[in-house]
């Protein structure tokens, strides 16, 4: 299932991170699709407003994972954002300890996916941007896994 909308600006990227982030709870994975200068990070952002974060959410270039306490529903969350764009073997992904993000009491989003596709779980959400530079850009929400599917349907 694929549900697709356009962005005019980077204003509209960051609200449609926070519309998706009022759906998300504890254990879910959001895969970030586009190239560099998307707005993945912008959608990122609008994810952390929806659990209020404090602060601002920086991108994770060089560490590689930021870790922030937010709040959904009243409820405590951990809300853990990648960047592993420099990240070089998939092995690695042990090592920086990407599972521990992928437990009931966190939310993780993660900006290049693609090198630690062996140890994404397969109920995953994608999210893909395209486009780049000052165009518009098509945000596409991707599921496979039925109840993610479900979700999406409920969402749009
Ligand atoms: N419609 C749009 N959506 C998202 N970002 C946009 C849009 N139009 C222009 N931009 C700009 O593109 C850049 C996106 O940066 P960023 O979110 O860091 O990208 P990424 O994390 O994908 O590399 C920002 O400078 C932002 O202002
Ligand atoms: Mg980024």
């Amino acid at each position: 299932m694929e549900y697709r909308v356009t962005s005019a600006t980077v204003e509209q990227t960051r609200e449609l991170g926070k519309q998706l982030g009022g759906y998300l709870r504890g254990g879910d994975v959001v895969a970030l699709i586009g190239d560099l200068g998307a707005g993945k990070t912008a959608f990122a952002q609008g994810v952390g407003e929806a659990f209020c974060v404090k602060g601002p959410m920086t991108s994770p270039t060089f560490t590689l994972i930021h870790e922030y306490q937010g709040r959904i529903s009243g409820s405590e969350m951990r809300l853990v954002h990648m960047d592993l764009y420099r990240l070089e073997h998939s092995e690695e992904a042990e090592v920086i300890g990407v599972e521990d993000a992928f437990q009931e009491d966190a939310v993780c989003l993660i900006e290049w996916p693609e090198i630690i596709e062996d140890y994404l779980p397969f109920d995953r959400l994608i999210v893909e941007i395209q486009g780049s530079g000052e165009q518009p850009r098509e945000v596409i929400f991707r599921a496979d896994d039925s109840a993610w599917v479900q979700r999406l349907k409920n969402m749009t």
